[in-house]
């Protein structure tokens, strides 16, 4: 008898098989029990008829949820099952049959009690197929830049200077000297692509934001890569490329997962088709003026503002060439209009924000060291990334997406909170 998963039990219609999973929730008439046995790969049917085995099926009708077991049976054919077909039952194995009742109900419960049980609310509902598009996110991330030629490489997570700015560090004591969680791997990308060409990595990134919406959390794989010899354009052709390309490979590998979902794939792909939009930072607040909001030049765009941005164009939009002082100290400014840096931020439809950050780096030493003092910063710290610019430097260009947040848009998931397996927020360390 084969073993096989729940996702593959539609090849077996007609075998003998064993599944191994858990069960996930039971319905009896008295006369019939249904079990619904979860595997991480989906949920299968199996039905037994009291009249055919009634000590199974007293023991079968008894199994509290999540129950770990081991089932063997028939698969049937079913049209109306989801999957296509069921099992019919012919014997149980149970490894733990749980202590307590399950804590997860399949009805609504409240966001604070599920999240202080996520390690046991990922086994439910939509967690499972969320979890399954992260992965696939993930992969079709860095399936993108490896058929591209592009080096994996990594970034570290202790340093010792910020990138984004010092309001959001986590600060520790580093045998005696204070360092930082990476608020982002960039300015080590930058000195790796001076040594392999074009590089990538999926990393953890840390920001110690105040804020609670929907989108922030306080640590998240942030997605980079950084390229010698690009200038702003080519940068914004290979975000839109890789976007695209991400959704399009996501909603075909996890079809089956995003139907379970609800989402209205047909809407989201749609929306990265064609090419994406671009807008200047300045015409952004006109724009957001003339639609009623209460902005000027020099305002961040919040949830709202990105939220108009996206029913306004349909579609991803670049918004470019910010004013310099609302951009970290790296970023190569406009030599048509010295007061604007050559940068983009990436803002998703359906409210979902922005996704990536990126820009042209500054590449002479004279211009970065100015930008540092400008910035507040000391040049200490910074001496081995000026250095880049001392020994060869070249115009290069590099930008960071935040996966969450594209695997929310993907999912039609509200909360980022809920496409990470353990997030972290202000208020949430545990479990
Ligand atoms: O825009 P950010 O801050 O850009 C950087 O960190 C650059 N150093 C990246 C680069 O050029 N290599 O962050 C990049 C992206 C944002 O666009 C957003 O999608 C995500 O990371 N992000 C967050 N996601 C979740 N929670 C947070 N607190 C986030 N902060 C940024
Ligand atoms: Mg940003």
């Amino acid at each position: 008898m084969p073993t096989i998963t729940v996702q593959e039990a539609q090849r077996f219609i007609g075998e003998r098989v064993t599944v191994q999973g858990w069960l996930y929730n039971r319905r009896s008439s008295g006369k019939i029990v249904f079990l619904q046995i979860r595997d991480g790969t989906g949920v299968l049917q199996a039905v037994l008829g009291a009249a055919d085995h009634p000590q199974l099926f007293a023991q079968a009708d008894a199994l509290p949820r999540e129950t770990s077991l081991i089932a063997h049976g028939t698969i049937k054919e079913d049209k109306r099952s989801p999957l296509g077909c069921e099992m019919l039952l012919e014997s149980l194995e149970v490894i733990h049959q749980p202590t307590a009742d399950f804590p997860i109900e399949l009805k609504e419960q409240t966001p604070g009690f599920l999240m202080d049980h996520r390690h046991l609310w990922i086994r439910t509902g939509r967690q499972v197929p969320v979890l399954r598009v992260r992965d696939a996110a993930f992969r079709a991330f860095r399936s993108f830049f490896h058929e591209r030629s592009f080096v994996a490489t990594e970034a570290p997570i202790l340093t010792g200077a910020s990138v984004e700015g010092t309001t959001t560090l986590f600060e520790l004591d580093y045998f005696g000297q204070p360092a930082y969680l990476s608020q982002s791997g960039q300015l080590y990308l930058e000195a790796t692509a001076m040594a392999l060409g074009r590089v990538y990595w999926i990393g953890p990134a840390f920001r110690a934001e105040k804020s609670k919406t929907r989108k922030h959390v306080t640590e998240f794989w942030i997605a980079e890569a950084e390229m010698a010899f690009y200038d702003h354009e080519a940068n914004l052709r290979l975000q839109e490329d890789l976007v695209r390309s991400i959704v399009t490979t996501v909603v075909e590998e996890k079809a089956a997962e995003l139907a379970e979902l609800g989402r209205d794939t047909q809407q989201l792909l749609q929306s990265v088709e064609g090419p994406f939009a671009r807008i200047d930072y300045g015409e952004v607040i006109q724009l957001l003026r003339s639609l009623g909001h209460d902005v000027s030049f020099g305002d961040d765009c919040g949830a709202p503002e990105e939220a108009a941005l996206g029913e306004h164009f349909q579609r991803p939009v670049f918004v470019e060439r910010f004013p310099v002082e609302m951009k970290p100290f790296y970023m190569k400014r406009d030599p048509a209009d010295p007061s604007r840096v050559l940068a983009a931020d990436l803002i998703a439809p359906e409210g979902y924000g922005e996704i990536i950050g990126g820009s042209q780096r500054v590449d002479t030493e004279e211009e970065l060291v100015r930008q540092l003092n400008e910035a507040g910063l000391p040049t200490e710290p910074y001496q081995w990334y000026i250095d880049l610019r001392r020994y060869g430097s070249v115009p290069h260009a590099g930008f960071g997406m935040g996966l969450a947040r594209v695997i929310a848009w993907i999912t039609g998931v509200q909360h980022i909170r809920e496409v990470i397996p353990f997030p972290r927020q202000i208020h949430r360390l545990y479990p």
